[in-house]
C-alpha cells in the first residue's frame, strides 16, 4: 500500500470515518489519492471533528456499559452497529443467540430478513443503525424484564441523542412500547408517532414475519412504506 494512502487510512481510521476510509481503499491511483487529501486538508476538519465527537462519544457509553456492575445479564455486550449518521435508527428488543455469538445486532434468522427486506426498498444494512433495547441476550432468548428494561434504559438514552436519528423504526412490541407504552402492535406498526423530538415508526418484529405469510406481508409493507415515512418526519421536522 502506498504510503500516503495509508496515512490517510491510518487517520481516517482513528476518526472512525469508516465509509471514507473504505472509499480510499478503492481509489486506484495517487492522483485522485492527493486530491480527496488536499479535499479533507481545506475543508474536511469540520465534518472529521463532528465524527469524531460522535464516534469518541459512543466509545465511551459503550466503555459505561461494559464497567457497570449493576447491568443485568452477563452475556456478550452487543452495542449496535451502523452508520452514526443515519437517518434512520433501527431498535430491537433484545440480542439472540448469533448476536450474542457475533456481539452484532440482528445477524440471525430474524435479522437476515431485515437485511433483505431494506435490500428490496434500495437501502443497505450499513447506512442505518441497528441497536436493541436490552444489550445481552436474555437466558433462551426469553422476553426482557421490565426491570432489565429500565437498567439499559440510561444507555439506550443517551445512544439516541449521541446518533440523534430522523427516525426510529421500532422492531417488535417491547421497543414500540418503550416510546409508546399505550401502542398496540397490530393497530399501531405502519404508523408515523411524534415522541418530544423523535419520530417513532413502529414495524412488527422480523422473527414475528417469520411465523406466516399473513405477519410476513404486513411486515414486508412497513418496510416498503418506510422511505415515505422518513420522508413526511423530514417534512414536519422542519415544519413544511
Ligand atoms: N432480535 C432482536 O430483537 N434483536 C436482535 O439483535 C436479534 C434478534
Amino acid at each position: 500500500m502506498r504510503i500516503l494512502e495509508k496515512k490517510i487510512l491510518t487517520k481516517l481510521d482513528t476518526f472512525g470515518v469508516k465509509s471514507v476510509a473504505e472509499y480510499f481503499c478503492e481509489l486506484k491511483n495517487d492522483k485522485e489519492i492527493m486530491e480527496l487529501s488536499r479535499y479533507f486538508r481545506k475543508r474536511g476538519s469540520i465534518f472529521i471533528k463532528h465524527m469524531n465527537e460522535k464516534q469518541s462519544k459512543l466509545d465511551i457509553l459503550r466503555k459505561q456499559i461494559e464497567q457497570d456492575k449493576n447491568l443485568p445479564l452477563s452475556t456478550n455486550l452487543v452495542f449496535g452497529e451502523g452508520d452514526i449518521n443515519c437517518k434512520v435508527l433501527f431498535i430491537g428488543e433484545a440480542p439472540g443467540e448469533k448476536e450474542d455469538e457475533t456481539g452484532r445486532p440482528f445477524v440471525g434468522r430474524a435479522g437476515q430478513l431485515l437485511t433483505k427486506s431494506l435490500e428490496e426498498i434500495g437501502w443497505k444494512r450499513e447506512d442505518v443503525y441497528i441497536t436493541n433495547i436490552v444489550k445481552r441476550r436474555p437466558p433462551f432468548n426469553r422476553d426482557p424484564l421490565p426491570e432489565e428494561i429500565a437498567l439499559y434504559k440510561p444507555y439506550l438514552t443517551k445512544q439516541i441523542e449521541i446518533i440523534s436519528p430522523l427516525l426510529i423504526a421500532t422492531l417488535g412490541r417491547f421497543s414500540m412500547n418503550y416510546f409508546l407504552p399505550e401502542a398496540k402492535i397490530m393497530k399501531d406498526q405502519g404508523k408515523l408517532f411524534r415522541v418530544k423530538d423523535y419520530f417513532i415508526y413502529p414495524i412488527l418484529h422480523p422473527a414475528a414475519a417469520l411465523r406466516g405469510n399473513a405477519m410476513m406481508a404486513i411486515f414486508k409493507e412497513s418496510i416498503k412504506r418506510l422511505p415515505r415515512a422518513a420522508e413526511k418526519a423530514e417534512k414536519l421536522k422542519s415544519g413544511k
